[in-house]
């Protein structure tokens, strides 16, 4: 055994059977192909068998359970000729089978420890099905709500994606990779894929050297401080070279600055791609330029198979970047344990300290924590509508989300049953046993059929409130599922119009993989509520917070716009010579909207009332290599206890670059009894405030820093304290 627990030395071990491989074998290392259920080439299980038994293919992606990949495996370590076993990837994105709240979502919680734990519980499950490999954390930076794939990161700031990056990988991966319980992470995608032109998926993204460095590289190198295993390029291409072939992004930055010794997985058939991008003429120039920009796994192109041989022959690809390819994939087989046993993932039933039951508790937990309350407006002097009020009589659940459960799981919802997530209408039946819950769809989600409009109505009449679910189908966000105008889909609005003509308290609870533009239904409805795609909780969770059971802590980890003409709409925007003045025109305005959000970054109510006070810091100068601390006095003015979570932003107020109005530096959370009050501290390193100089390499520059806190980046609801930052 060596320190990590595995019997072998990985970099012993992939040196011994290198000298022994074929060529075709090395690039059947390269090569991962799909199998199963979800054959999306045109390899079938036969053909893949026959494959992985010559060598030719060594690795596999959707292929799960227990039995399938022990099949697989075994005919890799005991029927082909090296008896190397093989890594099985898989979109382990937000669960595996207990599915949790859509990324997005979760990370609305601003909980470290719990986007770590529904990883953990995620990675339990994966393993258990035989999955070495995941393709997760999504760590793309989005703040363009058309992009179907928002639905599947941390929303727009590096800062919460770099936070959200380090507790996936750890969740994801475990104490160490080899345990029977742990899965291979990896960061995706890698990078820029969310600045696409126009929204688009797949779209070239033209961005600064400066907001690379500033924006969409961090949570990936935050990814590869945690240890993550592997990183997967992008489908893009960034400033005209595709991500899959990115020479200074991959081999430079990635592996020599950040010291990534891990194995690149390309994305689904990318490398191919890279003709139609028009940087390769043919298959074999493909597969040298990502092999030379240091892609190690060529996923579902064949191009390794088909072009690196002839390759090797032009001269445009070497047989020591294969070996290196090679090197990397078989030290990754080795770290997870493939060579002590590769069958025991996939043996232990469902291992680990969690149980199915725990597991389902916690997606409870997440999925209520990820629900955001966006407003909620004073039905009476002493009463908001929200938590509803004890004893309703009869309650109408309408829309065509009311009690539907296919939709409630998300996209990229890996094998979890689309029919066992509880519905809205099962949550709080269960919740709200003495109350009368009648529920109609009235409209589908996307269809222009209005006939069930008048039905839905008359139930509303005689209900003391409506509860209107409305939103997108699971498939409307997530890949290929960008929209240009992210309103309610078909006729919601004239479903949600007809309801809220009744005069009736309304609350709208709006799910989906975006924020969806609905400036209407905000001025009229009594409440709304950002509900996402829960997961497979969703029902029980938002019960648990209509009723008041749980008081909401959501915040919004995204600035939500008002309307699409206002996108990118992000808080961290650089000043402007000429900032907003309305009224004046010469100013940086529109004339037909407002500059300002819908809700701005870090927005959500709670049944609680909270006040910040008393900003300070442990000091008034600090030097590089200091640490502050900001303390902040947080009261919860009650009436019930509830958690807060404060942000910590700051802006260097004059320096060589101009900087963000408000960058975040940190968040944390206090839970408080009503009534109760307590200090929370901010911890903030100096080096924090180091941003990258002309040369794009960190830089402190001594002077003055603004540094706020508040509930949310609503520039009027922040406290400020400027501290000095003296050279030296
Ligand atoms: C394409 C997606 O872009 C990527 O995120 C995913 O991991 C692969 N397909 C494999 O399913």
């Amino acid at each position: 055994m060596n320190p990590t627990g595995n019997r072998f030395d990985a970099n012993l071990l992939a040196a011994n059977l290198l000298a022994e491989m074929t060529l075709e074998e090395k690039i059947g290392q390269l090569t991962m192909v799909a199998a199963g259920d979800v054959v999306t080439g045109p390899i079938r299980a036969g053909e893949v068998a026959d494959a992985i038994r010559a060598g030719r293919v060594g690795n596999l992606l959707n292929l799960w359970g227990a039995e399938q990949v022990r099949a697989m495996q075994a005919i890799a370590v005991e029927e082909s000729r090296l008896k190397i076993p093989l890594l099985i990837g898989f979109d382990v994105l937000h669960g595996h089978r207990t599915i949790f709240p859509i990324p997005l979502a979760e990370a609305a919680l601003f909980d470290p420890h719990l986007w770590e734990r529904s990883a953990r519980a995620s990675a339990i499950e994966a393993a258990s099905d035989g999955i070495s490999l995941a393709f997760a954390p999504m760590l793309d930076i989005a703040r363009d709500p058309r992009w179907g794939r928002i639905a599947e990161g941390p929303g727009e700031d590096p800062w919460v994606a770099a936070t959200f990056a380090t507790a996936k990988v750890r969740g994801l991966q475990g104490a160490s990779l080899a345990a029977v319980d742990a899965v291979a992470a990896t960061a995706k995608h890698f990078c820029g894929y969310g600045a696409g032109l126009a929204g688009l998926d797949y779209a070239s993204a033209d961005i600064s050297e400066r907001l690379l460095h500033e924006v969409y590289l961090p949570p990936f190198k935050a990814a590869v401080a945690a240890g993550c295993a592997a990183i997967m390029p992008s489908f893009n291409d960034v400033n005209g070279v595709p991500m899959t072939a990115h020479i200074p992004l991959l081999r430079d930055w990635l592996r020599r600055e950040q010291g990534f010794e891990g194995v690149i997985v390309s994305d689904y058939f990318a490398i191919a791609e890279l003709m139609r991008h028009g940087v390769a003429a043919d298959l074999v120039e493909a597969a040298a330029a990502a092999l030379a920009a240091g892609v190690d796994i060529d996923m579902m192109s064949d191009a390794y198979r088909l072009g690196l041989p002839a390759a090797l022959e032009r001269g445009v690809a070497s047989m020591s970047q294969i070996d290196a390819a090679v090197r990397r994939v078989l030290a990754l087989k080795a770290r997870l344990g493939l060579f002590d046993d590769p069958l025991r993932r996939g043996c232990t039933a469902s291992s680990g300290p969690l149980d199915a039951k725990a597991r389902r508790d916690l997606a409870r937990d997440v999925a209520r924590r990820a629900i955001v309350v966006l407003t909620n407006k004073r039905v009476s002097p002493n009463r908001k509508i929200l938590p509803l009020a004890a004893g309703l009589r009869r309650i109408a659940l309408i829309g065509p989300l009311a009690d539907n459960s296919a939709d409630m799981l998300g996209p990229w919802a890996a094998v979890g049953t689309p029919g066992q997530a509880v519905t809205v209408r099962q949550g709080l039946e269960a919740a709200l046993p003495n109350a009368e819950i009648v529920c109609a769809c009235g409209v589908g989600i996307e269809d222009e059929d209005i006939s069930g409009i008048a039905g839905a109505l008359e139930l509303c009449r005689g209900a003391d409130v409506v509860l209107l679910c409305l939103g997108e189908s699971a498939t409307m966000s997530g890949e290929a599922a960008c929209r240009a105008n992210p309103v309610l889909p078909g006729r919601q609005w004239a479903l949600a119009q007809a309801v809220l003509d009744l005069g009736k308290p309304v609350v709208a609870l709006i799910f989906s993989g975006r924020p969806l533009m609905i400036p209407a239904l905000v001025e009229k409805a009594d409440a709304v509520v950002a509900a996402w795609f829960l997961g497979i909780e969703a029902g029980n969770a938002v019960a648990d917070v209509l009723s008041g059971h749980f008081n909401p802590t959501g915040r919004l980890p995204i600035t939500w716009p008002r309307e699409i003409g206002q996108v990118p709409i992000f808080f961290a925007a650089r000043p402007s010579g000429r900032p907003a003045y309305p009224g004046n025109r010469y100013t940086s305005i529109y004339l037909d909207l407002p500059v300002e959000p819908q809700f701005p970054f870090g927005h959500g109510l709670s049944y609680n009332d909270a006040t910040l006070t008393n900003l300070r810091a442990s000091a008034k100068e600090f030097k590089l290599g200091d640490e502050l601390v900001v303390l902040v006095d947080v009261a919860n003015l009650g009436p019930v206890a509830g958690e807060e979570t404060v942000f910590l932003f700051a802006r260097d107020v004059v320096a060589s670059i101009a900087r963000p109005h408000l960058e975040l530096k940190g968040f944390g959370k206090i839970a408080l009894q009503a009534g109760e009050s307590a200090t929370l501290s901010l911890p903030l390193r100096a080096d924090q405030l180091c941003f990258p100089g002309p040369d794009l390499r960190p830089r402190f520059e001594p002077g003055d820093f603004e540094l706020s806190v508040g509930a949310s980046a609503d520039p009027l609801r922040l406290l400020t304290i400027t501290v000095r930052a003296l050279p030296g």
